[in-house]
């Protein structure tokens, strides 16, 4: 039976359209007799009753607007404001995604160096399903603590051993997924803070080296910059980008977590002709690489191949993927033992990882989460007896000092993000990057939307932002315990039993 306060659609479009026609009739009138200004509302309102009349019988393809015109039309409008209605009126401070305010505002509080304490109580959630650290009875002294230095490529014996000197670097993103006052501000502010920043796939790093900090140059699965005409290696290409002083390791992007299987997407809207011409592709298509490395068809091959990069470019190598199926991975691993050639590091990046634009499929079910991987990538590098041979990138949603220090514990050496910093840059996750209008100019090539992103400013912001979360990671550190992230295990972390880490892992088992 309906309810008795259902809404009567029908009697209120009726109405909504009938008094369309009244208030024209009305003003059109009252032009005519009390004064001819009333004709501006008359003519307004002639053409919405024209318009109302394509809705309800010109248009085929809304039905809603076919069945009840100008008042479903009111329906789409509200409906297309909603998200920033939530956001910024009914959404709680723990309910937004993938973010949630409470998140954010960490981060942006961090960045703009304002003190980050609080009072009464946290707004998180202590149940049984959190993942938290453990504290010690015994903290030790924060001057008694190491230095962070992770050293990449010691292992091999590299002369260019590259030291780490930050927990928190900035993870791959592309000059072509980002405009150049926003890369620009991110190697400032990496430049100004001794961190080191990815470039993302995005071929010759022209803006990441403009600042002078230090670069992992990825290498995705097109090969943007270092390819022939056939996507296969350019060797020439590979050795002369990596002489340039500021490019200090390699990292080959076998896959990544918000679109595991799937190359690289840069959709048409966001290519100008430079990117075109530093990308080497043709203007006005969406610019999508291959889900794979030619080169890379199994175990054997793939180990070839990063042993290859490594060859030729001198530098620390390493690789970026999201687990799949542990098997897999244990069969590479114990192939690149056969022909004794091992990455000096590995990215892991969690299926929650973010992205400048991928297939909504892609990002919601496929890909194991960071702190489900990080186990069982952990675990099987030491089955194989070489964990101490490479070293262990993790990236997925790392953006606050707890989150980082619990994937130390499960087994990274050092943490990367990319939302974290592009909050550090005044993102307000308008969920817009496949768009080129973001509107605080972080993800867009327009010029009067990049305008408002001050490289100055916003590169004291990055600083700020890893000053912060080095200076937590300390203080944490030394409330646990431990002198050195390097003594974490995954005793430090609690597990909530049943909870996010134990099911992949007993795949192990
Ligand atoms: C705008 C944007 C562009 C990205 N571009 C790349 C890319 O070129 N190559 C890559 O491997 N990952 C790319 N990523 C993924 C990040 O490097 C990272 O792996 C992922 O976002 C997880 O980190 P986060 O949760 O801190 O963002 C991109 C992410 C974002 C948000």
């Amino acid at each position: 039976m309906p309810s008795t306060f259902a809404v009567d659609l029908e009697k209120m479009s009726r109405t909504a359209n009938t008094g369309l026609v009244l208030l024209l009739a009305v003003f059109g009138a009252a032009g005519y007799l009390v004064s001819f200004y009333f004709h501006f509302v008359t003519v307004a309102l002639f053409l919405l009753v024209l318009l109302n009349l394509y809705w309800r019988y010109g248009q085929t393809s809304h039905t809603l607007l076919a069945n009840f015109g100008f008042l479903a039309q009111t329906r789409y409008i509200v409906e297309s404001v909603g998200p920033e209605f939530r956001q910024y009126l009914f959404a709680s401070d723990t309910e937004e995604r993938p973010f949630t305010r409470v998140d954010r505002a960490e981060v942006y509080r961090k960045a703009k160096g304002i003190d980050s304490s609080e009072a009464f109580g946290s707004l998180l959630d202590f149940d049984r399903d959190e993942i938290k650290l453990r504290h010690s009875f015994y903290p030790v002294d924060k001057k008694d603590l190491e230095p962070f230095d992770v050293a990449v490529g010691a292992s091999r014996g590299l002369d260019t051993t590259f030291h780490i000197r930050r927990p928190m670097m900035i993870s791959a993103m592309s000059y072509g997924a980002l405009g150049q006052n926003a890369v620009r501000a991110l190697a400032r502010g990496a430049k100004l803070a001794g961190t080191v920043m990815n470039t993302g796939e995005g071929g010759h790093p022209k803006y990441h080296l403009m600042e002078g900090c230090d670069l992992i140059f990825q290498m995705g699965t097109a090969k943007f910059g270092v390819r022939t005409e056939d996507g296969l290696l350019d060797e020439d290409k590979l050795s002369a980008l990596a002489t340039l002083d500021q490019v200090k390791m390699i990292e080959i992007k076998l896959s990544q977590g918000a679109k595991p299987g799937k190359g690289g997407l840069l959709p048409k809207e966001k290519v100008t002709a430079e990117i075109a011409e530093l990308r080497g592709v043709p203007l006005g298509h969406d610019v999508i690489s291959p889900a794979h490395h030619i080169e890379c068809k199994c175990p054997a091959s793939t180990a070839q191949f990063i042993s290859r990069v490594q060859h030729v470019s001198g530098l620390p190598t390493g690789i970026k993927f999201c687990l799949g199926r542990p098997d897999e991975f244990r069969t590479l691993v114990q192939e690149m033992k056969r022909q004794d050639t091992l990455p000096d590091f590995i990215t892991v990046d969690g299926g929650e990882g973010g992205t400048g634009a991928a297939p909504k499929s892609f990002m919601d079910h496929l890909g194991l989460p960071l702190f489900e991987a990080l186990p069982i990538v952990h675990r099987i590098l030491e089955d194989e007896g070489v964990r101490d041979r490479l070293v262990m990138f993790a990236s997925g949603k790392l953006i606050s000092p707890g989150r980082q220090l619990e994937a130390l514990s499960l087994g990274a050496d050092v943490a990367y993000s990319a939302r974290g910093f592009l909050l550090a840059l005044g993102c307000i996750q308008a969920l817009q990057c496949n768009r080129n209008t973001c509107p605080v100019g972080i993800t867009t090539h327009q010029p009067h939307l990049q305008r408002g992103l001050d490289i100055a400013d916003k590169a004291r912001r990055v600083a700020n932002y890893v000053g912060a979360l080095h200076h937590d990671h300390v203080e944490l550190l030394a409330a646990m315990g431990k002198s050195s992230s390097r003594l974490l295990t995954q005793e430090n972390v609690y597990l909530p039993t049943g909870g996010p880490v134990s099911p992949a892992s007993q795949e192990l088992s």
